[in-house]
């Protein structure tokens, strides 16, 4: 939005302990649908266009400091005095003017519609303070907004200095507001801890800005929901619903199967095609992309994952990997960092890959590890064979060339290159090159002893 020359900037207070969330790290690093609560504010600022962005944080600051962008500034409020103390410690910032955001690192759901929303009315109404607030049906905990007969804002009670009366309104205080932030630098200066909490509320800037005949105001969001905050792990579990199923109806609206969310939980930033179809127990998370037309679930885990049409992933773990289209992989497979598998690749039970690539229509479909390897197009592989691919000390790659067809149980230890056309007998241990087109077999030859077991054992199972 066009906001003229003005400075626009936020200050985010982040101080709080995990007390109530009986947590050992800061409380607004409490995740919601995996992303740090503080994180979400920070997102909401910059979509919002608020690039300058101030951060008041308290003990343990390198974690919060890493779940941030160092584009930052940091404030630091070394003991826990209130939102108002809190917001004093970015003085220097407040100093240099402008409209001044200020949010609370534990409500992450404030979005950029809201935050322009209340600047743009803050700005036409000349206010020195413009709160944001909603109405909700069960306010318990809220600060409580106060109005005149006239709908004026008057005022912020908090829940514990409330009388009953004013416990029963249910328009709450969202801890969202625009200052004037030369105005806001100096009513800090004014406020005391004289209420049931001993505490420098912010919340009291609003009855100095007008006693001083400056102006208040109220812009109430139309969804409640942006207000919500988390003070403990019920609330956290709250909006971890509700975040999980907005993403899920976003992905309905365009065209992805759900039929039943339950245990499926999608990140934001997370893409799928239309017709791909999830099931119950499936984890979306990071930049995972899914295409169109997949079968993804039950009980699959994917992580910064790639999908491509119509393949089917089942009861399986994806880190960092990518598969082509019209694959298959599982049940109970595990592709790990930097594997990347072709166009009609089958990926049977209990294989686990790892930063390999494994090209067009190869099958590997029973019992398997493959680490370190560049395996070719239409290879097959028998059942239970693994690289060797660490010594103890240093990781080795495997090379294996197009249409290879490796026995069951072989052993392959790199380096090594296992050419084009060529097989490995069943129980092979391969440790040096195989040529394309040639049979390995390294394996101790059968010997039969005939009348061996009347020679040796007596009838009653024991040795003569
Ligand atoms: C605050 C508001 C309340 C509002 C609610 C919305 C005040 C006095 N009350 O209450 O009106 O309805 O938010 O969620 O402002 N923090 C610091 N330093 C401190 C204290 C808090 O940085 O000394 C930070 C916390 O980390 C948190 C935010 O400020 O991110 C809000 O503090 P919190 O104690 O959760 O306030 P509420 O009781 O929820
Ligand atoms: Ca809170």
């Amino acid at each position: 939005m066009t906001t003229g020359d003005r400075r626009r900037f936020a200050v985010i207070l982040a101080a709080g302990d995990g007390k109530r969330m009986k947590s050992d790290r800061p409380k607004v690093l409490c995740e919601v649908l995996f992303k740090p609560m503080i994180r979400w504010v920070e997102d909401a600022c910059r979509a919002a266009g608020v690039e300058e962005i101030c951060i008041v944080e308290g003990d343990q600051s390198e974690l919060l400091r890493q779940a941030v962008s160092p584009a930052c500034t940091f404030y630091r409020q070394a003991q826990r005095r209130g939102t108002g103390h809190a917001v004093r410690m970015a003085a220097e910032a407040l100093a240099g003017g402008g409209d001044v955001v200020v949010l609370n690192g534990d409500s992450p759901f404030i979005d950029a519609q809201t935050i322009n929303a209340a600047y743009r009315q803050h700005r036409e109404e000349q206010n020195a303070v413009t709160v944001v607030t909603a109405h909700i049906a069960a306010p318990f905990g809220y600060g409580r907004i106060l109005r005149d007969s006239a709908g004026a804002v008057t005022g912020i009670v908090e829940e514990k200095d409330a009388d009953t009366e004013q416990k029963r309104i249910t328009e709450i205080n969202s801890g969202a507001y625009w200052f004037d932030a030369v105005f806001l630098a100096g009513a800090l200066e004014r406020i005391t801890a004289n209420n049931a909490q001993g505490e420098y509320y912010l919340t009291d800037v609003l009855g100095i800005a007008l006693t001083d005949g400056l102006r208040a105001g109220g812009y109430t969001a139309p969804d409640s929901n942006v207000t919500l905050g988390a003070n403990d792990r019920r609330a956290l579990k709250t909006l971890n619903e509700i975040a999980r199923q907005r993403e899920i109806d976003r992905h309905l609206d365009e065209g992805v199967d759900i039929p039943c969310d339950d245990g499926v939980v999608i990140g934001k930033g997370v893409t799928i095609g239309h017709d791909t179809l999830i099931l119950p127990g499936t984890i979306l998370l990071g930049n995972t992309k899914i295409g169109a037309h997949c079968v993804i679930g039950p009980n699959s885990y994917l992580v910064d994952s790639t999908v491509g049409n119509g393949t089917r992933v089942n009861a399986s773990y994806m880190t960092n990997a990518f598969v082509g289209e019209n694959s298959t992989i599982g049940p109970f497979a595990q592709m790990r960092p930097n594997t990347s598998l072709g166009n009609g690749v089958k990926i049977g039970d209990f294989v686990e890959i790892k930063n390999s690539t494994i090209g067009d229509k190869t099958s590997v479909a029973h019992l398997t590890y493959i680490g370190d390897s560049d395996v070719g197009s239409q290879c097959n592989f028998g059942c239970g064979v693994v690289t060797a691919n660490y010594d103890g000390c240093h990781k080795y790659r495997t090379v294996i060339g197009d249409r290879a067809f490796i026995g069951c149980n072989t052993n392959i230890i790199p380096p090594v290159q296992i050419g084009e056309g060529a097989y490995t007998a069943a129980g092979t241990t391969v440790d040096e090159d195989v040529p394309a087109g040639a049979l390995a077999i390294g394996r101790v030859r059968q010997q039969v002893r005939e009348e061996w077991a009347a020679k040796n054992i007596n009838f009653k199972g024991g040795k003569k």
